[in-house]
């Protein structure tokens, strides 16, 4: 008689689980992470970070007075409610294995709640940033190798955000590699109960935009470094990208974003005038910085001031809290802007809202004034016989059209509208001229 005894019972099990794992991987998609979300930047985030005007030479009274002066300027309710500090906050520079990582008591002597819980107060979060090497860019200690324990530390101090920064490294690496490498900080971060937006800061290399999102990053930069400049012939240093490089980079890439996961063209220059401690380049005109603005809108890209914000301009000011423009932003649908007409340096791009009205923007990439025209038969491919459009940064109604619109662009400026369709009425007067003649009564 054949008779098995519990070692052969137990080995045959183990060759039926074996044989059943194999059956199931080779049925499963290959490579592709399942996407993951952590439920958090269902819009994009937008607030300001330390970096673009500080550098690493940052402080607890140049926080505070950050937030106070977000608060007082009317940027907190504009929608900038994130507060990022950069790298430059921790205690010791050098690898990790040599130095624990801690906040730096001189420069932040109440630490790192204090802010979270000042922030908070305020309507207010704050982020924090470290990295998966021994050290980060600016030679700090990183997280490689303790990423459960900074998780556990950030979300104990309450921060709401974490920019995790491979400083552009591991260009050539193989895709596994870097996803690895994201993967542990997310998995850490996911684990903890206080919700930690997740900023994948790496120049894009890999195709990030591909697998970032299953990985449950909430935006990823998708080019190197932003400089100060609208539109540098080249790139300066050979690295870094301005505002067009920015943009030029991410078309194509319009089909990876969307609520809780975003493409990022890197933190706003806005007010930054070539002044800058840190970043290379010589600033842009009011024009171009608006311009820069109204794209970033458009491309729904995380929207973090770099500036001094306590010294803004107020032209500055103005161009930053235009609030509808933030509201393209912050669109619930997350459609991104896509360019629907490319004439040379004439551009136009679209995106449609959440109710069903389109943003329009009109971009003269050109040195000279010029005539732009926006169909949207022909642009959106919506047959509106009639429509509405609204200026948003004259903020206002420029009228009824049932004809292609018309207007000039100057040279490097961004023209952004709001175009609704009009349903007609019985009567044939517009639904929507009816309303507005209400309103002018
Ligand atoms: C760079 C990053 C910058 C800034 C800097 C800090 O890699 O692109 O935005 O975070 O590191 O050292």
């Amino acid at each position: 008689m054949f008779v098995v005894n519990k070692k052969q019972k137990f080995a045959g099990l183990i060759w039926m689980f074996a044989l059943l794992s194999v059956a199931f991987a080779s049925a499963a998609p290959a490579a592709q992470p399942a996407p993951r979300s952590n439920g958090l930047a269902q819009t994009p985030p937008v607030g300001w970070s330390s970096w673009n005007n500080f550098g690493d030479d940052i402080n607890e009274q140049i926080v505070i007075e950050t937030i106070d002066a977000m608060i007082a300027n009317g940027m907190r309710d504009a929608g900038y409610v994130f507060v990022n500090l950069d790298d430059g906050w921790q205690r010791y520079k050098g690898a990790r294995r040599d130095h624990p990582l801690e906040f730096d008591p001189k420069k932040f002597p109440r630490g790192i709640s204090y802010l979270a819980d000042y922030a908070h107060q305020r309507g207010m979060k704050l982020g924090i940033y470290s990295g998966p090497g021994q050290t980060t860019c600016a030679g700090y200690t990183g997280s490689e190798g303790h990423e459960a324990e900074d998780a556990r530390m950030f979300a104990n101090w309450g921060v709401d955000h974490l920019k995790y920064d491979s400083c552009c490294s591991h260009r050539e690496a193989p895709k596994e590699e870097l996803q690895k490498i994201f993967r542990t900080m997310s998995n850490a971060l996911m684990t903890q109960k206080h919700g930690i937006v997740l900023h994948a800061c790496h120049c894009g290399w890999g195709d990030i935009w591909e697998w970032a999102a299953g990985l449950g990053v909430n935006h990823w930069r998708i080019g190197q470094d932003i400089s100060d400049d609208f539109n540098y012939p080249g790139n300066r240093e050979q690295y870094y990208f301005d505002v067009l490089d920015q943009l030029d980079r991410g078309v194509g890439l319009e089909k990876y974003a969307g609520p809780g996961h975003w493409n990022d063209y890197d933190m706003l220059i806005v007010g930054l005038d070539g002044q800058s401690k840190q970043l290379v380049g010589t600033g842009a005109s009011n024009i171009e910085y608006r311009t820069h603005f109204s794209l970033w809108a458009m491309v729904s890209s995380p929207m973090l001031v770099g500036a001094d914000v306590r010294k803004l301009d107020q032209y500055s000011l103005e161009t930053l809290t235009n609030k509808e423009i933030v509201a393209l932003n912050q669109d619930p649908a997350g459609n991104i802007a896509h360019k629907v007409r490319d004439d040379g340096d004439l551009e136009v791009f679209a995106r449609e809202l959440a109710d069903g009205s389109h943003a329009v923007l009109l971009l003269n990439r050109g040195a000279a004034t010029a005539t732009m025209t926006f169909s949207p038969r022909a642009d959106l491919q919506a047959p509106m016989d009639r429509y509405s459009i609204r200026d948003l940064w004259k903020h206002r109604d420029l009228g009824t059209y049932d004809i292609p619109f018309t207007t000039e662009v100057q040279s490097h400026e961004a023209r952004v509208f709001r175009i609704r369709q009009l349903a007609t009425s019985a009567n044939g007067r517009s639904v929507s001229d009816a309303a507005e003649q209400e309103l002018a009564r």
